[in-house]
């Protein structure tokens, strides 16, 4: 687990409440994950397509009030499909987007079979100045992200706060040993059914499976009544998101392009990119991050290889991209680190432009191409 993570405790206190924390400061965090109704997909492919538009623009509509990040879920459990992960200050925000979403043409073939709410609070088992970074969430982006509700015994409660602390030290050090994996912890205490809802993002599954593994071994884990169901989800733009439900008729998506080994796709128009800038943006199912300086367009993978820093908020110069968070920098041509503490290189794309748009493909560039990575 990363550092950011810090309290990663699926522990929690049954002290404390307003006071230090007053309640302007923490974040409202909600979890809503929606089932499509199979019948929307005898729709016809336009009244789909319509119905996507109006729900990615009901959420862009929210942008100034709530964080939502898209998942998908298809193929990956069988009771839902599409996880919007909320971020917010008020609980009005989050029902107000639920209502518009539900107004969109799509409302009427949603369900929310799982439904989940919390807050964020400063754990008690970490530093002062690592409980304060809890209180607000900060994202990482990963690819993957692992969500479940979580409840303690009440016989967790019954300890001592030294007990406590001294089975959450070794929890703790436990996730210290699986950096590439972020915790998100946030309590539902008299909100909703679960007492925590714990999530984790990461690019590698294996290193979460392998952290929970571990996590079972550890003493605290005696004192868990319940953590499950567990959801598995692939992070992606909401649009792209929607277009995983898939439907007869529906335009062939850049993944499915991929498999069947077309070449390039259009990603963005030329304008979005302009020169000393970097944009992010999804192809094939990955986040890459578009870069152009001087005449030269680069594209490559946007997690710094280091600890998955989104590379597109960096900085551009000389043909470099410098990450925000520690520093690494990485040629673009080539994708390697010239400057650490990186030390893997970046997956990098071929590019070009045309028809003022900019295309990606993951393959060599096409002899002519305008231009390539
Ligand atoms: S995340 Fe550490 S250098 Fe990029």
């Amino acid at each position: 687990m990363s550092d950011r993570q810090a309290g990663r405790g699926n522990s929690g206190s049954s002290s404390g409440g307003r006071g230090e924390e007053a309640s302007g400061r923490r974040q409202i965090v909600k979890f809503s994950f929606y089932r499509i109704d199979p019948a929307w997909r005898q729709l016809p492919v336009a009244e789909r397509e319509a119905g996507k538009d109006a729900l990615v623009a009901v959420v862009d509509g929210f942008s100034d009030r709530l964080q939502v990040r898209s998942y998908s879920v298809v193929g990956l459990r069988g009771d839902a499909d599409i996880l919007l992960w909320q971020i917010g200050e008020r609980l009005e925000d989050i029902q107000a987007l639920a209502t518009e979403v539900m107004r969109t043409p799509l409302g009427p073939y949603l369900s929310m079979p799982y439904s989940y709410l919390a807050m964020t609070r400063k754990s008690q088992y970490v530093s002062p100045a690592e409980a304060e970074a809890h209180l607000h969430l900060h994202p990482a982006e990963s690819k993957y992200f692992f969500v479940y509700p979580f409840v303690k015994t009440r016989e967790w409660y019954q300890l001592s706060l030294e007990e406590r602390q001294e089975m959450m030290n070794a929890h703790i050090a436990v996730g210290r040993k699986y950096p590439s994996v972020k915790l998100n912890t946030t309590y539902s205490f008299g909100l909703d059914d679960q007492e925590f809802v714990v999530s984790f993002e990461t690019d590698e599954p294996a290193d979460f499976l392998d952290l929970v593994m571990e996590l079972r071994g550890a003493k605290s884990s005696l004192y868990t009544l319940s953590d499950t169901p567990i959801f598995t989800c692939i992070s992606l733009g909401l649009r792209e998101t929607l277009d995983t439900l898939g439907a007869p008729g529906d335009p062939v998506s850049a993944a499915a392009s991929q498999a069947a080994g077309e070449q390039w796709q259009r990603v963005a128009d030329d304008a979005d990119v302009p020169d000393g800038a970097a944009k992010m943006i999804y192809f094939a199912g990955e986040q890459v991050a578009l870069v152009r300086t001087g005449q030269q367009l680069y594209a490559v993978a946007n997690r710094c290889s280091h600890a998955n820093a989104s590379l597109a908020e960096g900085t551009v110069a000389d043909g470099a991209l410098t990450c925000p968070s520690h520093g690494s920098t990485f040629d673009l041509a080539t994708g390697e680190p010239s400057c650490g503490p990186a030390n893997r290189p970046l997956t990098t794309y071929a590019v070009r432009t045309e028809d003022g748009g900019i295309w990606l493909a993951q393959r060599a560039p096409v002899p002519g191409s305008t231009s390539g990575a």
